[in-house]
């Protein structure tokens, strides 16, 4: 059956997909640029997922030890197990310091030391003098609580401004031009039913990651990458895809994130045999290595038979020798966590914790500006007009094969703020309306009305837990190509109930089974190229880890991956080149040389 709908058009100078972290610094430094501006986001701003980032933000501020933001960069190479591209982490680790001292400006309620400075702890892969010194003080923490402080303050900021919010409209597609142009998007309000379209010189999305494609996951449930589905969905290509990262840990049985900011605390790992394995596995820096080799490491402990428990199926962090007053002062949250999710008392009983997916290193291509790159043979930084991306949703690529802990938030407020400068670069305010030349907005309602009226005898809930199991098992810490392969076969199987879904409910005001049914959409395209990118890398590299391919291969894959899926639903795979080049004459790159800790 065909609706026709009554569109309500807008139109902006720039608007915002996403009001997480990176979503909301894009949104603030537009509007505080006199552009007509508007942020579109499918839940209340302050219940994005940044809300639930723990540790802290990764800047060299040397607050509490010495520190300098080359040694940033140098950590943030290695710890990408040198995928990352060094242009664009020269940028981040260069204006990190400025980025956060800006947010403490803004008003965001940081832990102080005792003579008022921003308060920082160690976190993983973090160290001085290029990896040869002592673990760097660099997570500027609020407590366990920083990414709340940090969402709460920008949102205040941007109340500040002229900002239009448009909260609660799920954004369906993106809307080109025929030349290839993004001019905006389509969304739903969910509040009212309504269809909205928005066009804008540029749109910059800031969806986040996809980590509901994974049975247990540290991500809330709206993280089903819909940005990076948008993108495929235009046969733009996904970079990156096969590197999902695991934290090492999560509750055990419910994969709520105890932040590594328990270990830079002080906190540690053990296992049946009540042994302290990180010495093993990271002799320098033990349970502060980056989180790929400690998931790895973990699961090493379990495969081998020395796992706790009835089941030898975790291991315990123990934070009880610590002081109880710092663990209720600095680690407030998963004291909570640990007492709701594993009936622990912290102070007294180590937590059981298990790795669980935690953040997507791939995602959209773009370059350090945070323009989306549409790569050809002859140019593989060619750009998307019209099209930015930030935040978890892009692959800029300043985190390659593996995101060191806090390198999170802080992506967010300097490649938030680039887009926003980039934006203002490229658009006047007020600049003329837009005209879309294309048959685009049918398109997507043609897609949308589809879905609505399906009416097959699959439930939604049923696809989506056989791909999350699917993805847990066959894409998981370690991979084969048989185990990704099999992977493959059962997705196709269950691929095919997607043109089968059974939606009850036909309404258009908070309709929960249309939305979820669109996610399921969303996850199920990035969970297919994520398994097929994974098959295609035959390496290992930072969390990619092949057991058939045990070690980096710099000859054959120094190189990011790129993925696209057609409408037929065929996968297409290439390449496109490392940036081995920094960005200005202030640091020499960093040749790759074998990541140890
Ligand atoms: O462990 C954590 O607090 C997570 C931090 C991050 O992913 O950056």
């Amino acid at each position: 059956m065909n609706k026709s709908y009554n569109i309500i058009d807008h139109q902006y100078d720039v608007i915002i997909v996403g009001a997480g972290g990176s979503g909301l610094r894009a949104t603030l430094g537009v509007a505080e640029a006199g552009l007509k501006t508007a942020c579109i986001s499918k839940v209340f701003p302050t219940r994005s997922h940044t809300v639930s980032a723990q540790g802290g933000i990764g800047a060299a501020l040397g607050n509490m030890g010495e520190d300098n933001w080359k040694w940033h960069m140098f950590d943030t190479v290695k710890g990408s197990d040198w995928l990352g591209d060094q242009d664009a982490i020269e940028y981040l680790c260069s204006n990190a310091s400025a980025a956060v001292i800006e947010l403490e400006e803004y008003g965001m309620p940081f832990s102080r030391t005792e003579d008022g400075k921003i308060y920082q702890r160690p976190f993983g892969g973090h160290l001085t003098h290029n990896g040869e010194g002592v673990p760097a003080m660099r997570a500027c923490a609020a407590a366990d609580r920083t990414g709340h402080a940090m969402l709460h303050t920008l949102y205040q900021q941007s109340m500040k401004h002229n900002v239009e919010f448009f909260i609660e409209y799920f954004v369906l597609d993106l809307l080109m031009d025929n030349e290839g142009k993004c001019c905006g998007i389509i969304a739903w309000c969910l509040e009212d039913g309504t269809m909205h379209r928005f066009l804008a010189h540029q749109t910059i999305l800031a969806t986040g990651g996809y980590g509901r494609t994974y049975f247990s996951s540290t991500s809330a449930h709206i993280c089903t990458g819909d940005g990076n589905a948008m993108v495929l969905r235009q046969n733009l290509p996904l970079s990156d895809m096969e590197f999902i990262q695991f934290h090492p840990t999560g509750v055990y049985g419910v994969g709520v994130l105890i932040s590594e900011g328990a270990r830079g605390e002080g906190g540690y790992l053990t296992n049946s045999q009540g042994e302290r394995f990180m010495e093993r596995y990271a002799p320098n820096v033990k349970d502060l290595a980056s989180r790929d080799v400690v998931s790895r490491s973990i699961t090493l402990e379990i495969n081998e038979g020395r796992g706790c428990g009835q089941n030898k199926d975790h291991v315990l962090l123990h934070l009880e020798h610590l002081d109880a007053a710092i663990i209720n002062k600095r680690l407030p949250g998963i004291s909570e966590t640990a007492s709701i999710f594993a009936s622990v008392d912290l102070t007294q009983e180590p937590i059981p914790v298990l790795p669980t997916v935690h953040y997507n290193m791939g995602g959209i291509p773009t370059n350090y500006r945070t323009e989306v790159l549409s790569p050809s043979k002859s140019n593989p930084d060619n750009i998307c007009e019209g099209l930015m991306a930030i935040g978890e949703a892009a692959c800029v690529s300043v985190h390659g094969a593996n995101r060191l802990g806090t390198n999170s938030l802080i992506d967010l407020l300097v490649f938030g703020k680039s887009a926003s400068n980039v934006a203002k670069e490229k658009v006047k305010p007020n600049s003329a309306a837009i005209k879309i030349n294309s048959n685009s907005t049918e398109e997507v309602l043609g897609r949308f009305d589809k879905l609505r009226y399906s009416s097959g005898d699959t439930k939604t809930g049923e696809v989506r837990i056989s791909m999350q199991n699917i993805m847990q098992k066959n894409c998981a810490v370690f991979r084969t190509q048989k185990l990704i392969s099999t992977g493959i076969e059962n997705f196709k199987n269950i691929e095919t109930s997607l043109e089968n879904l059974n939606i009850e409910d036909k309404s258009l005001i908070f309709n929960t089974d249309l939305t979820e049914a669109l996610e399921l959409q969303n996850l199920m395209a990035q969970s297919k190229v994520t398994l097929h990118s994974a098959l295609y890398r035959t390496e290992s590299r930072g969390a990619h880890a092949r057991e058939d391919f045990t070690e980096r291969d710099d000859e054959n894959w120094l190189v990011h991956s790129l993925v696209w899926l057609d409408k037929k639903g065929t996968v297409q795979l290439g390449n496109r080149p490392v940036h081995m080049n920094t960005l200005t004459n202030h640091i020499q790159s960093i040749p790759p040389k074998k990541r140890v800790y």
